[in-house]
């Protein structure tokens, strides 16, 4: 047995979690640890909120607020995503936590003890006007490199990490006046001392996949620079030297600690070393933006106190949304709160890692996500299941029937449910998720095969035992597969075990075990629902909407000219005909007079009227719009009305076919 230290990157407590932090740190780590507990591992599995840093000031100082209530709003916002995921963290603290401040400073003073830190002069940007220095995010300026407008610490548009002073035209973010360079002095970390060793590990240590190695060696062979360890500002950590005043650890020299008072906390509260965790296998789950932080800046600290180098990172990659960049500031994201308040946790964990290795960047599309929960998780694994529960109950009571004689079939079928656990097993142990789904996968698309060709709603009147042995094997299966999938779909795993009465579901090796001849089952209840057109065309609405708003948001300075607004060609019209598209219960086809003719026009409606309640309504429509087909209706135009409650704008005095303007 292994006692295994898995933590996963702090989250920013500057926002709430959308599903590409999902993807690339929690899902993959809670796949990971699940696994490793029902294998017999001991597992502690660690993490935090990041709250301090520029980004959450800033936020704050716009806001009116103290960081720390902007901090901790997120925090238990993130609480909340995280469980309503079923991420099964041991302990999840803060690090505005004492532990924390405690750990942080004493981490600190060591380095500092052992002349690993050293004070140095340098000039940085200070603001006359706030009298504060200006660490980076507390400025703006251009580029350097790609002129285009960037913040103190790193520029969006190129990617390119930067040093306030580097920008050119700088400006300070809270009052918009230029800075001056002045002098201060700050601590700096002796990273430089330890460019062999992190070259040795990162080169000599067989874990790291691929995407971490060639990442960090490149870094490596640019050659080390010493880190900043500090800034001039009041949030943060302060640094723990009398001659230190007003300054504080900069966010990534303490963050990282966080894996270990989140640790030592849990320690605190259960009276059990997380240091053992730590000495036999570390692995860390993080976002491909911060390889460097964990590759480099990570080993070096740690070999300074003298503590193991992490034996694993694992750094998943982005996710984008309808194939664009996802962007918090554009609202082109999707939160996990809005998700799960129209969808099962567990569908997109499915999604998710069915969709690409999760350490490849992928796509998350509406579309997509609706074919791959109705094709293959309800049509196959679904299926496959509903199938065998309700036979079971409807030709054998219910009960495991014998297993005799079984042919050439049965055998093969039996040889591979037997062999699933471990090729599963095998491919998470080796961080391969999605490979590991995929077979599951497989099997089961093999299952119901092998379902149909013994076809058993026939074989039970002309050869009983056949359709016995397929019942019998399609079981075994089942509870084969309330084991292998709970670290993928937590819940819907715990469905099966329902259904299946089973005991012990919580062990690995228990997935071999075969349910006897006479075990009783209950009832089946359908485990997988597809989803409806509609639903997902709501949510691409939805997501359209955010773009919309947020573009309208952006533009509030920017007022219309005349011209913009004479392009809308908006006139009186009034319905003549109305009704219920079908497979949709949001949408209304409606043939609207315009004057010099009748337009056939989709209109999301349905919810507020009754088909017969809009007949000879007049109302206002855009009646230039391009055509669009919607569930496959053609629609040439647009009803006004109020977004939220759908109050149609509806000027009964009016001609029909006079235009707005
Ligand atoms: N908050 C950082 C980010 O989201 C990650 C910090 S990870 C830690 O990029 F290791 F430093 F904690
Ligand atoms: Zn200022």
């Amino acid at each position: 047995m292994s006692k295994i230290f898995i933590s996963c990157a702090l989250p920013y407590a500057n926002g709430p979690c959308h599903l590409g932090h999902f993807r690339s740190t929690y899902l993959p780590a809670d796949i990971y640890a699940r696994y490793n507990r029902m294998i017999g591992n001991d597992v502690l599995m660690v993490c935090a909120t990041d709250e301090h840093g520029t980004p959450i000031a800033v936020k704050a100082d716009k806001e009116n607020k103290k960081p720390i209530e902007i901090s901790k709003r997120y925090h238990d916002m993130i609480m909340d995503d995280i469980e309503s995921m079923n991420v099964t963290f041991d302990n999840f603290t803060r690090t505005t936590d004492e532990k924390h401040y405690e750990i942080a400073q004493n981490f600190f003073l060591n380095l500092y003890n052992k002349e690993l830190i050293y004070k140095k002069n340098i000039t940085q940007l200070y603001c006359e006007n706030c009298n504060k220095f200006l660490p980076d995010r507390y400025v703006k300026g251009i580029c350097p490199i790609c002129k285009n407008e960037a913040r103190g610490d790193h520029c969006e548009k190129c990617g390119i990490a930067l040093e306030p002073t580097e920008l050119e035209d700088p400006k300070c973010l809270t009052c918009d006046s230029t800075p001056i360079l002045k002098e201060t002095f700050q601590y700096f970390f002796k990273l430089s001392d330890f460019e062999d060793d992190i070259k040795e590990y990162i080169e000599n240590n067989k874990n790291l996949p691929d995407n971490v190695r060639n990442y960090a060696s490149n870094w490596i062979n640019e050659g080390l620079n010493d880190w900043v360890l500090t800034r001039d500002m009041n949030w943060g950590i302060p640094v723990p030297l009398d001659e230190a005043k007003g300054k504080v650890i900069y966010v990534w020299g303490e963050a990282l600690l966080g894996y270990i008072s989140s640790a030592a906390q849990w320690s605190d509260k259960t009276d059990i070393s997380w240091k053992d965790y730590w000495n036999d296998y570390v692995v860390h789950f993080i976002g491909k933006d911060i390889i460097y932080h964990h590759s480099i800046f990570w080993p070096g600290l740690l070999k300074g106190y003298g503590c193991k180098m992490p034996d694993n990172i694992y750094a998943g990659e982005f996710l984008s949304l309808e194939g664009e960049k996802m962007s918090t500031s554009k609202n082109w994201v999707i939160w996990i709160s809005d998700f799960v308040k129209n969808f099962e946790p567990d569908l997109l964990r499915f999604y998710l890692t069915i969709n690409a290795p999760l350490n490849k960047d992928t796509d998350f599309s509406w579309k997509d996500f609706q074919r791959r929960i109705n094709n293959d998780l309800a049509d196959v694994i679904g299926n496959l299941l509903h199938r065998t529960f309700t036979f079971t109950n409807k030709f054998f009571d219910g009960k495991i029937p014998p297993y005799l004689n079984p042919s050439d079939e049965d055998l093969e079928f039996e040889g591979i449910i037997r062999k699933l656990p471990d090729t599963v097993g095998e491919h998470i142990s080796n961080f391969e998720f999605r490979e590991g789904l995929v077979e599951i996968f497989r099997v089961c698309k093999i299952a119901n095969k092998y379902f149909n060709d013994q076809e058993p709603w026939k074989a039970i009147k002309e050869d009983s035992q056949k359709a016995s042995n397929t019942l019998y094997l399609s079981n075994q299966l089942a509870k084969t597969l309330a084991i292998v999938l709970k670290p993928y779909l937590p819940t819907k795993a715990g469905e099966i075990v329902e259904i299946m009465n089973l005991t012990t579901p919580n062990q690995w090796k228990d997935a071999k075990a075969y349910l006897p001849e006479g075990y009783q089952i209950n009832k089946p209840k359908p485990l997988f629902k597809k989803i409806d057109d509609d639903i997902i065309e709501v949510q691409i609405e939805k997501l359209k909407q955010n773009l919309k708003y947020n573009c309208e948001e952006n533009k509030m300075t920017d007022l219309i000219t005349i011209d913009d607004f004479e392009t809308l060609d908006i006139r009186i019209g009034q319905i003549k005909e109305a009704e219920k598209i079908e497979k949709s219960d949001k949408l209304l086809k409606l043939q609207v007079d315009i004057g010099d003719e009748l337009r056939q026009i989709v209109a999301g409606l349905a919810q507020y009227y009754t088909p017969e309640e809009l007949i000879n309504r007049k109302v206002a429509v855009v009646v230039n719009l391009q055509p669009v087909k919607l569930f496959g209706t053609l629609s040439e135009g647009m009803i006004l009305a109020t977004d939220e409650s759908a109050a149609l704008l509806s000027p009964d005095e009016c001609e029909i076919g006079e235009r707005i303007r």
